[in-house]
C-alpha cells in the first residue's frame, strides 16, 4: 500500500522504517527541513538501534523516501499516518497546533479519498476534532477523509522490536472500510510474515499480536490510560523505595515478589530516580488535565505525578546527608538520557539532577555512552568527560542517574582508585550493594 508518514521523529521515522520493511511503499515527511536533509544523506536524526539498518535497506530497496514536500507525500499515497508532536504547553495540556497545522495541509493538499490515522498521542476526542477540520478544511477541494485512530506503543531504545513485535494493535475507527484498510496494513505484523531485522531469522516466540479494534474515543483514551497506568506503577515502587528505607526492608526484593502475582506483573517496579522521556510525564500530565475539563479530579494522577517530582529531592537530600555541603563538592554523574539504549535528554531526570547540583554549587562533571552530543548543544553549562573514568577522577563522589548496563560493567576497583571520596550515590539501584561495598565504597541507593 502507498502510505504517508507525517513527522520524522521517533514514532515517525520507526513506522515509516517498519512500514517500508513489511512491504508497503512509504514516504515521510517533516516540517523541519534539516531533518530530512539528514536521512537524505543517509544518517539518522536520532540514535534507535535496528532503526539505521532499516532504513539504509528500505531506502535502497526503494520502499522508503524521505521528501520535503509534504503535499507530494500526501497525494501520493492511500493512508497517511499523522506523527507529529503533541508536546505538552504550559498548563499541562497537550499542544495540538502541529496536528492542526497537518489536518489543513492534507485537506488542502487532498488527492481524492484518504485513511487519515492519527499515531502521535493525543486526548480523547481530538480524532473527533480532527475530523471536523479536515471537513472544513477541505471545502474548497472536495476531497474526503475517513479518521482512524491508531496509538502506537513502541518504547524508545527497543522501537523497533516494539513496532514489529507488539502485544497488541489497538484501532479506532467509525467504519468498516478504515478497520479493514487498517487490517491490511499490518496484515504481515498481524501474520508473523517478515522477516525480522532485529532478530534476523530468529524473531521471539511471542504470540501474534492480537488485533484490537476499538471507536475513535477509546482508542485514544487506551493510550493515555496505558502511560498512565504505568506512571501509578513505577510512582508506587518509588513510594514503597521510600518506606523500605524507614523499615529496613530491600525494594527489589519486594518488588520481585509483589511482581510474580500475575494479576500486577513484574515490569515497570522499578524504584529509582523516577520516570521521565518525552511521553509518560506529558501524557500523564494531560490525562489529568483531560480529566478536570471533564470535571473529574483524577486525585490518583495527581500522586503519582507528586511522588515522581519528589525523585530528585530526595537524591539531593541524599547527597546532601553523605556530604554535606555540597558546593565545592565535586561530582561525577554517570548518565544523562532519560532511560538506557536511548540518546534522548528530553525530560530526562537525570539532566533535572544534573541542573539541581549545579544550582547548588556543586562542580559537574558528566558522562553518557550516547546522550552526550544532545547535551552539549542543549545545555552547554554542564561540563562533560570523555570516559566514564575521565568523569569520576579525584571526584568526591559518583551519582549514577541511568542505569547504562556499561555503567554496570565499569571497572568498579579503577574507579575506587580515580576517586577522591569512595562515594557512591546509585540512583537508579543498578548495582549490587553488597559488592560495592566490599570494594571499599560508600554505597547509597533507594530502597535498598
Ligand atoms: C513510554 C511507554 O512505555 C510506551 O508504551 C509509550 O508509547 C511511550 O512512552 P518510553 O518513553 O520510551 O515509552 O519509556 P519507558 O521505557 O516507558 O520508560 C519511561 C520512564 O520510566 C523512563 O524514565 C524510565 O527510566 C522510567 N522507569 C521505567 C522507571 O523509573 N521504572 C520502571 O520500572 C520502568
Amino acid at each position: 500500500m502507498r502510505i504517508s508518514v507525517i513527522g520524522c521523529g521517533y514514532v515517525g521515522l520507526v513506522t515509516g522504517a517498519c512500514f517500508a520493511e513489511i512491504g508497503h511503499h512509504v514516504a515521510c515527511t517533516d516540517d523541519d527541513e534539516s531533518k530530512i536533509a539528514i536521512l537524505r544523506s543517509g544518517k539518522l536524526p536520532i540514535y534507535e538501534p535496528h532503526l539505521d539498518v532499516l532504513v539504509e535497506k528500505n531506502v535502497r530497496e526503494g520502499r522508503l523516501l524521505f521528501v520535503n514536500n509534504p503535499g507530494e507525500a500526501v497525494r501520493s499515497s492511500e493512508a497517511v499516518f499523522i506523527c507529529v508532536g503533541t508536546p505538552p504547553l504550559e498548563n499541562g495540556d497537550a499542544d495540538l497546533s502541529a496536528i492542526d497545522n497537518v489536518a489543513r495541509m492534507i485537506a488542502t493538499e487532498g488527492g481524492g479519498a484518504k485513511l487519515v490515522v492519527e499515531k502521535s498521542t493525543v486526548p480523547a476526542q481530538t480524532g473527533q476534532e480532527l475530523k471536523r477540520a479536515l471537513t472544513v478544511y477541505s471545502r474548497k477541494s472536495g476531497s474526503n477523509f475517513t479518521v482512524a485512530s491508531n496509538p502506537e506503543f513502541l518504547r524508545e531504545g527497543t522501537a523497533v522490536t516494539d513496532f514489529l513485535h507488539p502485544d497488541r494493535i489497538v484501532i479506532g475507527v467509525d467504519d468498516d472500510t478504515a478497520a479493514k484498510k487498517l487490517r491490511e496494513i499490518y496484515a504481515p505484523i498481524l501474520e508473523r510474515k517478515f522477516k525480522c531485522p532485529a532478530h534476523q531469522d530468529k524473531c521471539p516466540a511471542a504470540a501474534a499480536p492480537v488485533f484490537v479494534s476499538t471507536t475513535v474515543n477509546s482508542a485514544e483514551l487506551i493510550k493515555h490510560a496505558s502511560n498512565s497506568f504505568l506512571a501509578l506503577k513505577i510512582s508506587f515502587a518509588n513510594a514503597l523505595a521510600d518506606m523500605c528505607d524507614q523499615l529496613g526492608a530491600d525494594v527489589q526484593e519486594v518488588t520481585a515478589a509483589v511482581g510474580m502475582d500475575p494479576r500486577i506483573g513484574p515490569q515497570f517496579l522499578q524504584a529509582g530516580l523516577g520516570f521521565g522521556g518525552f511521553c509518560l510525564p506529558k501524557d500523564v500530565q494531560a490525562f489529568i488535565r483531560l480529566a478536570e475539563r471533564v470535571g473529574i479530579d483524577f486525585t490518583l494522577l495527581k500522586a503519582a505525578e507528586q511522588v515522581n517530582r519528589q525523585r530528585i529531592e530526595l537524591l539531593l537530600a541524599k547527597a546532601r546527608k553523605a556530604l554535606w555541603v555540597l558546593k565545592g563538592k565535586k561530582i561525577a554523574l554517570l548518565g544523562l538520557a532519560f532511560k538506557p539504549n536511548t540518546d534522548d535528554i528530553r525530560f530526562s531526570p537525570a539532566i533535572e539532577a544534573a541542573k539541581r547540583f549545579i544550582a547548588e554549587g556543586a562542580s559537574l562533571r558528566a558522562f553518557d555512552p550516547q546522550a552526550m552530543e544532545k547535551t552539549r548543544k542543549a545545555l552547554p553549562q554542564i561540563s562533560l568527560a570523555k570516559n566514564p573514568y575521565e568523569a569520576v577522577k579525584d571526584v568526591d563522589a559518583v551519582v549514577i542517574a541511568t542505569e547504562w548496563d556499561e555503567f554496570r560493567k565499569l571497572d568498579w576497583k579503577r574507579v575506587y582508585n580515580e576517586m577522591a571520596r569512595p562515594l557512591v550515590i546509585d540512583a537508579r539501584n543498578s548495582l549490587n550493594p553488597a559488592e560495592m561495598k566490599s570494594l571499599g565504597f560508600e554505597y547509597y541507593s533507594f530502597g535498598r
